[in-house]
């Protein structure tokens, strides 16, 4: 059986207005991710990769293109609709983390659920768990490692059933044995559960333990040569 196609980019174009005239920063790019699968993109610092995460997790608008999840033009959704998108059907975790600092760790992970009006403290619980913070649930972002921090922007991310996780350098911030350890959650939650997913990374070595790796470069992106 085909799989469902959930993102579709066409010919993606994103300026920034600066005082020497517009910054051309994706200039046609094209993308598409299906149902269980997962897709590393690489580049250098400053080539738009978080540009290009933020356009496709509705975080910010295209100058020109088109990005449709599941058929759905994300161009032609007004505010409240983007913001359903990115409240129900897709999860971010970023390089920093993200959590509210004057929320405990059960609060952030649930926090997402409540703003959809189904708290599903259930639900909260078995990702905590699934991520190995049982027993942390009442502590604060500050009383956590960056690694159990990143583990709950996890927990967070997935607390509504997304069906896209966008990742932005989401091993970025962590020394190598962390960031092989969220590596692993977030490639065994792919592994296990069929959660497509998009991976920024700076980790070359990382992303070509894998076969499907982009790389943005001069605002276009292509796909890398299978190198194993
Ligand atoms: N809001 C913005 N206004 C102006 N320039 C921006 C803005 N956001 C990003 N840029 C510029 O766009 C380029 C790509 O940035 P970014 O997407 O953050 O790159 P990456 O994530 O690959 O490091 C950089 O030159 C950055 O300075
Ligand atoms: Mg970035």
């Amino acid at each position: 059986m085909s799989k469902v196609t959930l993102l579709v980019a066409e010919k993606v174009r994103k300026d920034f207005p600066t005082p020497d005239g517009p910054l051309s920063v994706l200039k046609g790019v094209d993308f598409s991710l299906k149902e269980g699968e997962l897709a590393f993109i690489v580049g250098r610092s400053g080539s738009g990769k978080s540009t290009f995460l933020h356009l496709l997790g509705g975080l910010d608008r295209a100058s020109e293109g088109r990005i449709f999840f599941k058929g759905n033009d994300l161009s032609q959704m007004n505010e409240k609709e983007l913001a359903l998108y990115r409240n129900r059907k897709i999860g971010f975790i970023f390089q920093f983390f993200h959590l509210l600092p004057e929320l405990t760790l059960f609060e952030n992970v649930l926090l997402p659920s409540l703003m959809a009006d189904s708290p599903n403290s259930g639900r909260a619980r078995e990702l905590i768990r699934r991520m190995g913070l049982k027993g942390r649930e009442g502590h604060f972002p500050s009383e956590l490692s960056g690694g159990e921090q990143q583990r709950a922007a996890i927990a967070r991310a997935l607390v509504n059933g997304p069906e896209i996780v966008f990742c932005d350098e989401p091993t970025g911030n962590l020394d190598d044995e962390t960031a092989e350890m969220v590596f692993g959650l977030l490639t065994s939650l792919h592994r296990e559960t069929g959660l497509a997913l998009a991976i920024v990374t700076h980790d070359e070595q990382m992303a070509h333990r894998f076969e499907n790796v982009y790389r943005l470069h001069d605002g276009v992106l292509t796909q890398d040569q299978v190198s194993i």
